[in-house]
């Protein structure tokens, strides 16, 4: 855990116009923020009744250390929210869906055809035996069909894990055990930077030795009939022929779990976070109206993936809640060229564009020519999340993006919180490098490992002191561990991550204080890493750890202990690279590998990170009292 320390703050500010704050939904932060403590269950009941409940609920909140239930006995479902409300009051010929594939196809979707859509699929996944309360596993390129097998699976029930398609066959197979997926969806291909991605292959490879899943659903991207390698495959398209289009939606319970999504953990299993129903479309729906505020006429695009939480919260669930167009692409940053990204706020008059710190830098390094090229003045709001904003990129992106008026919105949360809990809400003056306050609904607090409020200035651990509606429920089959979620510190939420505030109550995130490093915005245990390296048959210890790196934020850096008999060598190290790729993913690729004798460990045998991370940084590692030697 964090040893307190001094934090040296910049001052600077820019001040918003002031438009902003007053044409905003949130209206006066302050004002705001105070009407939430004044009457925290009347807050959120407030922004709760905005939605369609198929059954009221007869009580806000029931909190009982570490549990928490939410709009307790109501009864909703999301794809209802999120579409046939629309349909029903005025946005049935509105665009829902904007796509855009990597090689120039696009697709719209308004929401009475994805309604229809959704219903269709909803049905055949039905004629597929799938249940209220089986999971379905969705695996597959961000193309609109993704989306409507999210709200297909709402609609009827089914609780969805979705995996982010970069990752490889063995982080797929154990994901797809741990949630006892009934159905696999995906696609015969993704396509990246003009390659084809065999998902179908790394699905069928994932399967083997994984009893509970019956069905494997194969969209073909080109459309056409996908031929089928097994009894267990289906076409996507195929099973919704003949069925009908209508498909009532499931009456869900308030607490009935919507979703399981994965995210790193310090061990070697990922974490299962599971998020339910009322409460998360509560939280997504209140922070995209009111604090992305998305208005009627925005049009939003978010660069996530679905397989990560910010994808299901603001592509899919918060913007589709509120009833809003959405822009979704599978296209890569720099592919065809730098320019792809800004070409499509351009053509579509994205309004409200949210991206991550590491595209930002990234950006910054081929140069504002890019971005010069288009007009990018359709622009209202830009936003970042998955990392710390350093003020460099803050500057950039501020002055080459949003053109010096565009406020921004570096929005701090995680897969457990469902929603972004600290930001700089529109119209406060915004601080190059601090997230921001906590947005009302939301009590945060930087402190000491005494739960003791830290000074401005100094470090400490950042807490979230109340529950709150999309607060993640429960780790799957793994209650201890979210138990140690809310058992560090005086029985508050303890988030994992280091920050520090200043006068103004500004926070600013710092990093993780645990085994986690965040590589471009993506989540990796070490542990995860480095169970993948010791697999391999030359490696008999690994210790990994996240070094600096100007683009990605952090990069992974391995050491590794060799089993007798193997050298080491430099096409070793391209072997284990590959190695890693294929078990967890691109993502989790070492930027380097180094070979050791031994590893630095306590004496009771624990791997000091923290003694491999000083050395390569140069600095002092601090206390070396419990290292073996
Ligand atoms: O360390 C924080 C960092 O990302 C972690 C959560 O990762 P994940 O669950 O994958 O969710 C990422 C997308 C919501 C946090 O514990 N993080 C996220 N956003 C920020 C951030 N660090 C600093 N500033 C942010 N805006």
């Amino acid at each position: 855990m964090a040893e307190n320390f001094d934090v040296k703050l910049d001052k600077k500010t820019y001040i918003p116009d002031p438009s902003y704050q007053a044409n905003s939904a949130l209206g006066d932060y302050k004002k705001a923020y105070a009407e939430f403590l004044s009457d925290p269950d009347g807050f959120w009941a407030k922004k709760a009744r905005e939605l369609d409940w198929i059954k009221p609920w007869d009580k806000i909140r029931d909190w009982e250390w570490p549990q928490a239930r939410w709009f307790c006995g109501g009864k909703l479902n999301v794809s209802a929210n999120c579409l046939d409300r629309h349909v029903k009051n005025g946005r049935r010929n509105k665009l829902a869906l904007i796509w855009k594939g990597e090689r120039g196809k696009e697709e719209i979707y308004t929401y009475r055809q994805l309604y229809r859509a959704v219903m269709r699929f909803a049905n055949a996944l039905k004629n597929l035996g799938v249940k209220k309360g089986d999971c379905v596993c969705l695996y597959m390129p961000l193309v609109p069909e993704h989306v409507i097998a999210m709200l297909a699976c709402t609609r009827i029930g089914a609780v969805h894990s979705i995996v982010f398609a970069g990752f490889g066959a063995e982080a797929l197979h154990t994901r797809i055990r741990d949630a006892d997926a009934k159905v696999v969806i995906t696609a015969d291909v993704g396509i990246r930077r003009g390659k084809f991605i065999p998902l179908r292959s790394i699905v069928d490879e994932a399967v083997k030795n994984a009893p509970s899943v019956e069905k494997i659903v194969v969209l073909s991207r080109e459309r056409c009939p996908v031929e089928l390698y097994s009894e267990m495959e289906v076409d996507f398209y195929a099973i919704q022929e003949g069925v009908s289009e209508e498909c009532p939606p499931e009456e869900m319970d308030s607490e009935d779990p919507l979703f399981i999504l994965y995210t790193s953990g310090t061990t070697g299993q990922p974490k299962g976070i599971v998020h339910t129903t009322g409460g998360y479309l509560v939280g997504t729906h209140y922070t995209s109206k009111y604090i992305f505020d998305l208005k009627e006429n925005d049009v939003h695009w978010c660069t996530a993936d679905t397989g990560w939480i910010t994808g299901h919260s603001y592509i899919v669930y918060g913007p589709l809640s509120v009833g809003a167009t959405v822009v979704i692409t599978e296209t890569t940053l720099d592919y065809p060229d730098p320019g792809v990204w800004w070409k499509i706020i351009e053509e579509f008059g994205v309004t409200i564009f949210y991206t991550a710190p590491t595209a930002i830098r990234m950006f910054m390094r081929v140069g504002e020519e890019w971005p010069n090229k288009y007009n990018l003045s359709s622009l209202r709001i830009i936003g970042s999340v998955g990392e710390p904003l350093n003020p460099e990129a803050f500057e950039w992106y501020y002055r080459v993006i949003g053109k010096n008026q565009c406020p921004i919105l570096d929005t701090w949360w995680q897969t457990e919180t469902g929603i972004h809990m600290i930001t700089t809400p529109l119209g406060q003056p915004m601080k190059p490098g601090f997230a921001g306050v906590p947005i009302p609904g939301v009590v945060a607090d930087v402190v000491d490992k005494e739960g003791k409020p830290v000074p401005a200035g100094q470090g400490g651990l950042l807490v979230i002191k109340e529950p709150w509606p999309s607060m993640m429920r429960t780790v799957h089959k793994n209650k201890e561990r979210y138990l140690q979620y809310w058992n560090q510190i005086n029985h508050w939420y303890t988030v994992g991550d280091l920050a520090v505030r200043d006068e103004d109550g500004y926070i600013m995130v710092l990093g993780r204080s645990d085994d986690i490093i965040i590589v471009a915005g993506h989540n990796l245990g070490t542990a995860e890493v480095e169970s993948a390296l010791v697999a391999h048959e030359a490696i008999a210890e690994a210790a990994v750890i996240g070094v600096p790196d100007d683009m990605k934020g952090q990069a992974v850096k391995a050491f590794v202990v060799l089993c007798q008999g193997y050298e080491p060598s430099q096409k070793l190290i391209s072997e284990l690279i590959y190695h890693v790729r294929m078990t967890i993913g691109p993502i989790a690729m070492p930027s380097g590998i180094e070979f050791m004798d031994k590893l630095p460990k306590t004496r009771s045998g624990k791997i000091m990170r923290r003694v491999l991370k000083a050395k390569e940084m140069g600095v002092d590692p601090g206390d070396i009292s419990t290292l073996e030697e």
